[in-house]
Formats: C-alpha cells, sequence, structure tokens
C-alpha cells in the first residue's frame, strides 16, 4: 500500500469518528474543571512540582557537602598511608613559596566535586583543582545519616541559578607534604546570592567535621569546641606560619607589642583556632582564593562572628567576581569593629607615608 492511499484510509477513519472524538473532549473538559473547582488541594502540588524544577534544597546541599569534604578526606588518608604523593609544583605563591601539588589533591578534587556535581548537576562548583581531569570516580549518594540526630534542619528550596558552591580539596598541601597534618582540612561552602550560608571544615588526621548552615544547626563538635563566654581582651592574632614576616610585623605595628601571633597554617585550620578561642583573630594580609575562605566565613557567621577584607567589606562569593580575594582578610568572633578600625587607620597613615 502506498503512502497516499494509507493517508486516504486515515482521512476517512477520522471522518467516522468525529462523534467519539466530542464526546471524549467534552468529558475532558469537564473532568479539567472539576479537578480545579473541587480539587483546590492537588493543585499546590502540582503547581510546586512545576515551580520547584529550578529550586536546589539546601538541606540536601548540606548532607552532600558535609559528605565531599568526608569522602576527600577518605582519599587523603589514603594517599598519606601510602606514602607516596608524587608531589609536583604548580608554581610559585604570591609570597614567592612552593605551591605543591600531590595525588592527594587530585583524588580529593575528584570525588568531592564529581560526588556532588552527580547529585546536583545545574549547581555551579568551583574547585582549587578544576583543571585536573578525572577518571573513575568513587560517587556517592545522599546520606542523611551524617547529620546528627537532634539537628533540626528544614527543607529551604532556592533558586538554583543563585547558588554557588566552593570546594577546597585540600588546604595546607605543603605541610601536607611536611606530615604536620594537624593543619590539613578539606572544605564545602554553599553560598546564595553571594552570602556564604552552609560551610564544612573537615580535619581528616584529627577525624572531625565542623560544618554550620546560618540561622539553622551545627555540627557537634563545633558546638563543643566553642566557648560560651571567652576572655578575648588581649589580642591573640593567627597567621599564616608560610608568610609570617610581613603579616607578624604588621600585627605588632597595629596592636602593640602586648599582642601575642599564633602562626598556623591552613585557612580552615586558622578559622577553627578562631573559633575555639585558641586566637581572638585570624589576620591574612595578601591575596587569598575564595574556596580557602567561605566555608570559614559560613561558619563563624553562624556563631555571630564575622569575616570581611581589610577594607572592612564582606566578601562576595557569587559567580560573577573573580576567585581571588585581594585585599586581605580579618576574621573574628567578637571585636571586629575595634579590631578593623585599627588595622585601617593604620594602613591609611601608612600608605599615605608611602606616597609622600
Ligand atoms: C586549641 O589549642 C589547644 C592547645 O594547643 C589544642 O589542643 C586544640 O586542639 C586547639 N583547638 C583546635 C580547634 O584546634
Amino acid at each position: 500500500m502506498s503512502y497516499a492511499k494509507r493517508g486516504e484510509k486515515m482521512g476517512g477513519t477520522i471522518r467516522i469518528n468525529r462523534v467519539p472524538a466530542t464526546i471524549a473532549l467534552v468529558l475532558v473538559t469537564i473532568l479539567i474543571v472539576y479537578f480545579v473547582n473541587f480539587h483546590q488541594d492537588e493543585r499546590p502540588a502540582l503547581y510546586g512540582m512545576l515551580r520547584n524544577q529550578n529550586k536546589v534544597n539546601l538541606r540536601k546541599l548540606l548532607i552532600g557537602a558535609i559528605q565531599a569534604a568526608q569522602r576527600g578526606g577518605v582519599e587523603i588518608l589514603d594517599v598519606a598511608s601510602t606514602r607516596d604523593l608524587n608531589e609536583r609544583s604548580k608554581g610559585k605563591t604570591d609570597e614567592g613559596a612552593n605551591d605543591p601539588f600531590t595525588d592527594a589533591d587530585g583524588r580529593s578534587h575528584c570525588v568531592m566535586k564529581e560526588g556532588l556535581h552527580r547529585i546536583f548537576p545545574r549547581v555551579k562548583i568551583y574547585s582549587e583543582e578544576d583543571k585536573e581531569s578525572c577518571t573513575n570516580v568513587n560517587t556517592f549518594d545522599l546520606d542523611p545519616t551524617v547529620l546528627h540526630e537532634t539537628a533540626v534542619l528544614p527543607n529551604e528550596l532556592v533558586d538554583i541559578k543563585d547558588v554557588t558552591v566552593w570546594i577546597d580539596p585540600l588546604d595546607a598541601t605543603q605541610e601536607f607534604t611536611e606530615k604536620l597534618y594537624q593543619y590539613v582540612t578539606t572544605m564545602v561552602c554553599v553560598a546564595v546570592n553571594g552570602k556564604p550560608i552552609i560551610g564544612v571544615i573537615h580535619s581528616p588526621f584529627i577525624g572531625q567535621t565542623a560544618w554550620a548552615w546560618v540561622d539553622h544547626s551545627m555540627s557537634e563538635y563545633l558546638d563543643s569546641i566553642h566557648p560560651i563566654d571567652a576572655d578575648t581582651s588581649k589580642p591573640l592574632i593567627t597567621v599564616s606560619r608560610s608568610h609570617a614576616g610581613s603579616v607578624k610585623e604588621l600585627t605588632r605595628n597595629v596592636f602593640g607589642e602586648n599582642s601575642e601571633i599564633l602562626t598556623a597554617a591552613g585557612a580552615g585550620y586558622k578559622v577553627l583556632q578562631v573559633i575555639s578561642n585558641n586566637a581572638t583573630a585570624y589576620l591574612h594580609s595578601t591575596k587569598i582564593k575564595k574556596w580557602d575562605i567561605c566555608a570559614g566565613d559560613a561558619i563563624l557567621n553562624a556563631l555571630g562572628g564575622v569575616m570581611t577584607n581589610l577594607n572592612d567589606e564582606l566578601i562576595d562569593y557569587g559567580p560573577h567576581g573573580s576567585a581571588v580575594n585581594d585585599q586581605g582578610l580579618l576574621a573574628t568572633l567578637k571585636n571586629h569593629n575595634e579590631y578593623i578600625e585599627k588595622l585601617m587607620e593604620y594602613r591609611k597613615s601608612h600608605t599615605a607615608a608611602v606616597r609622600r
């Protein structure tokens, strides 16, 4: 049978079936009218489903972020146990120090980034090691048991386009190669409209995870290291051991001989020192990448602390700016104004003196 003939036959069929088709149309119309008028409470579910296509659930992102940080930690422990780090250099940091890269950085990056990307394919995720290509990665499924039983966390939906995730697969790589393992952390941060909302700092060698969701809940570990009434009268500033010289001088000049300095490594570790009151402030005077600081910023926010650059501006973790924060950093739990005013005053007079 030719195509044209079949067409003719079908045309005939439609003509014959016009009456049943009309009946079907009337029935469908009645059904629609019936559902819209009498099943009012079913509409939100249906409409909601359509509307939520462009949303992501922050509770699920929190669970994924904790898992990613912990899975990354497992890779780091595994590489450390083989003692074959396969260390190479990524070049020099702005302070002129070697910027090392090991198999642990690469493996942690792949499991963290690919793992989150598989569950949240449309969320923008930035990792320190985005140049790495990943093959045969063990991914993971969401496991809410990473939250403690008393954590009360709502299903909060936000627009996917407003969300950015920042991953640091291995903070303090230099110290990792020196086996100064306490400084090593993996970090995940979730920002909404550029503001840090969820932060995870996992210390694989200590086996602890500090996480917080601003205005909602925090991990038991974070709760346990955070003293309620700490004495913060004497400045005790934590600074980086890799470029301690200049920032130590700055600390002494600004806060006086009476101030104490705690040299440490890793931005994640230093924020934990501020939170546990081992330091009253974390000061950084040069460039720092946003994946180094976003998680700590969120955790500080959750505890009522503040992180700004040295111009007293909040840091924007949205997708449009640079990944580099080039205006320094001051992180405190208390007395941020006092600290930043002294720093800004000093820098102003110092820059003026240099110009003259
Ligand atoms: C704070 O310092 C003490 C003493 O050095 C140390 O045992 C503790 O682990 C530090 N806290 C954190 C969160 O690293």
